[in-house]
């Protein structure tokens, strides 16, 4: 009964999903260069997330957490958006076209969704490319290296600048949002994230109660794979395209 208040039958076969809701993980951008951090190269192999990825590393010490995070800026200025980051603005276009909603949320603080032009995005975890000040709360873009002694622009306090990221410990952004769009989604598809971090890896189990088509899109079988209804493997390049390409002649059929 919930599927069909959330779908839109359009003729024999065809069905366009009123509403879809998108993860994605660190696997999207690993074809564009910006690593994972579980795999076994990732990020966490080489680095404690307690020493660069907690407000207590941060407080411990500030200097290796900013190396940390001017690294991936860094490396950021340098990447570019891959076939998966295009096709997946591509498909909000073509839903946004159809009387549909695609919501793209993000686990990654890279900014390739928005090169590749999707626009209706939440990044959950914060981006890379903004800082937010622990004295004044002040927020906003910042490109290039930050230092333990770099003055905020609005109060003028040295060392209270920090990436605007999401550490382990603190609260994710947009939670209500997202979860009050599961719970009136049709279809919810996950690309790229391993399953092992909550809240995201409870997004599929938040979506499949309200009924919604869940597919998983991976390099290969998640943590939590056994909770989707349906899994396409292969590196994001190529199975996301195929995918949108297949749902996108399904919604035109
Ligand atoms: P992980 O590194 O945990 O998982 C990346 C997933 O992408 C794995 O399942 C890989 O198999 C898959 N993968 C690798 N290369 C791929 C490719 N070319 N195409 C498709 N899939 C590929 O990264 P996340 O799940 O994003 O949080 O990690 C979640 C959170 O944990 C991150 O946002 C970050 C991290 O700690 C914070 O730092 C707060």
């Amino acid at each position: 009964m919930i599927c069909l208040i959330q779908r839109v039958f359009r003729g024999a076969g065809s069905v366009l999903y009123k509403s879809i809701v998108i993860l994605t993980g660190a696997g999207v951008s690993a074809e564009s260069g910006m690593g994972t951090f579980r795999d076994k190269d990732g990020i966490w192999t080489r680095y404690d997330l307690e020493d660069v990825a907690t407000p207590e590393g941060f407080a411990r010490n500030p200097g290796l957490v900013h190396d940390f995070y001017n690294a991936r800026r860094q490396a950021l200025r340098d990447a570019e958006p891959n076939a998966a980051h295009h096709a997946l603005a591509k498909l909000e276009q073509v839903v946004a076209g159809m009387g549909g909603e695609l919501l793209l949320v993000t686990q990654n603080i890279d900014n390739l969704h928005e090169k590749a032009g999707s626009q209706n995005l939440l990044h959950m975890h914060g981006e890379l490319a903004r800082v937010k000040c622990d004295a004044c709360g002040v927020a906003g873009a910042w490109t290039g290296d930050l230092f333990s002694q770099t003055e905020c622009w609005r109060c003028g306090q040295a060392g209270a600048l920090r990436p605007d990221v999401v550490w382990f410990g603190e609260m994710p952004y947009g939670m209500d949002g997202i979860y009050e769009r599961l719970s009136a989604c049709g279809l919810f598809v996950s690309i790229g994230t391993s399953g092992e971090v909550y809240p995201a890896a409870g997004f599929v189990m938040e979506a499949g109660m309200a009924g919604a088509h869940t597919i998983e899109l991976n390099l290969e079988p998640s943590a939590n794979a056994r909770g989707f209804r349906e899994g396409r493997y292969g590196p994001a390049s190529e199975v996301v395209a195929r995918w949108v390409d297949d749902l996108v002649a399904k919604l035109r059929a």
